[in-house]
């Protein structure tokens, strides 16, 4: 059993954001729906931030506002929400915090796997108890959607597509009669209002289209973008790194804004296959340039100057997590970072030569 809160490695949105949650309840003026907290606005100011008083929300998912509004709109409707897109781009961080937001708990979760089995989705028995006793309530051991089913709350489905299609199948005939039978009891039990089911995937492992398309009807599916320009991820990542920083008790001072400018710009001309002005090409490497890559190369970066270096994070520390994130496992990845350092990098002058000579120092070794 866990003895200190304060030592969790990572503690869930409602703890973390307990403060502004418990603010927009007490301030609450618009309706709220059957099992909710909060209204649907309350819901969108906790996500995208904002003013609560005089106390400031911060924005939890930066981009665009019309498709959290459409998230959270899909919650009070009977259908449950697919959130997709590709690795990196905060689906499973948006999922916890709209749990958070409108139950006050973004634990009900369902980890997706290739060994995932419909006990995990339904229920199972806790077998001492069975046999001694026979099918009873207190031998039914619930999963997280039985557990919000009964309770009219949010279960999360993290990496549906991971599972095995009868386990997929199981869900369909649950979310379509809302209700869940346990026939060793004699009973069905039927869900709340309030339940519904959030469940993210991502488009680079096994695709959406593998999901039969009885399940997929169930689903409003909502696609999350990589950010839409260099400001918008640049400010997704000094803000995150800014928190995993402090969370993680780093002991070095966050890059500044001009470094952390760098990482960003050299993620996306990776991974558009151009450089930022459209003037060249660059080959892009086999592994995702997500943002949330750029955030664990700099909180990584931070960790190895706070421990190793003098307590600020230089281009050499910033080199040796490039160098990790872009080349995989491929040969093929060296020469696209090789010929990235050579064609774009070198040639940008005097602001960039400082990572440019760290940064081929390190494919020198
Ligand atoms: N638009 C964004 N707004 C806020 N944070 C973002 C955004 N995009 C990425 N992030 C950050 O990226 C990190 C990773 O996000 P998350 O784990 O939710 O990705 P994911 O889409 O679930 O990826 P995967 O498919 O690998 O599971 C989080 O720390 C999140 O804060
Ligand atoms: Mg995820």
């Amino acid at each position: 059993m866990p003895k200190d809160k304060n030592n969790e490695l990572r503690q869930p949105a409602e703890i973390l954001f307990a403060e502004e949650l418990d603010a927009l309840i007490k301030a609450e003026k618009h309706d709220v729906p059957a099992g909710w907290r909060m209204s649907p606005r309350s819901v969108l100011t906790y996500i995208c931030g904002g003013k609560c008083g005089k106390l400031d929300i911060t924005p939890k998912y930066i981009g665009h506002q019309r498709l959290v509004e459409i998230a959270i709109s899909t919650l009070v409707t009977d259908r449950a929400l697919l959130l997709i897109g590709e690795p990196g781009t905060a689906k499973s961080w948006l999922s916890e915090h709209l749990a958070a937001a409108i139950n006050g708990d973004s634990t009900k979760v369902v980890q997706g796997t290739a060994g995932t089995t419909e006990e995990q989705i339904r229920y199972t028995w806790n077998y001492a108890m069975l046999i001694a006793r026979g099918p009873s309530n207190e031998s039914l051991i619930k999963s997280p959607i039985f557990r919000a089913m009964e309770s009219g709350s949010i279960a999360r489905f993290e990496e549906i597509t991971r599972c095995a299609s009868e386990v997929q199948d199981a869900l369909i005939s649950l979310l379509s009669e809302k209700r869940l039978s346990v026939p060793e009891l004699v009973t069905e039990v039927p869900a709340q209002r309030g339940f519904s089911i959030i469940a993210t995937a991502n488009t680079r492992d096994r695709g959406v289209n593998d999901m039969s398309a009885a399940l997929k009807r169930r689903f409003n599916i909502v696609v999350l973008p990589a950010p839409a320009d260099l400001e918008t991820e640049v400010s997704i990542v000094t803000k995150r790194v800014g928190e995993l920083a402090a969370n993680l008790q780093l002991k070095a001072t966050i890059p500044d804004q001009e470094a952390i400018t760098k990482v960003v710009t050299i993620f996306r001309e990776l991974r558009a296959g151009q450089t930022l002005d459209g003037k060249n090409k660059v080959k892009t490497p086999s592994g995702v340039l997500s943002t949330a890559e750029a955030i664990s190369l700099l909180a990584n970066s931070i960790a190895l100057a706070g421990n190793f270096g003098d307590g600020t994070v230089s281009d050499h520390d910033i080199a040796s997590g490039l160098q990790g994130a872009v080349i995989k496992d491929d040969e093929k990845d060296l020469i696209v970072w090789k010929d990235y350092l050579g064609n774009v990098m070198k040639k940008r002058g005097a602001t960039w030569r400082g990572l440019y000579t760290a940064c081929s120092a390190h494919v020198g070794e």
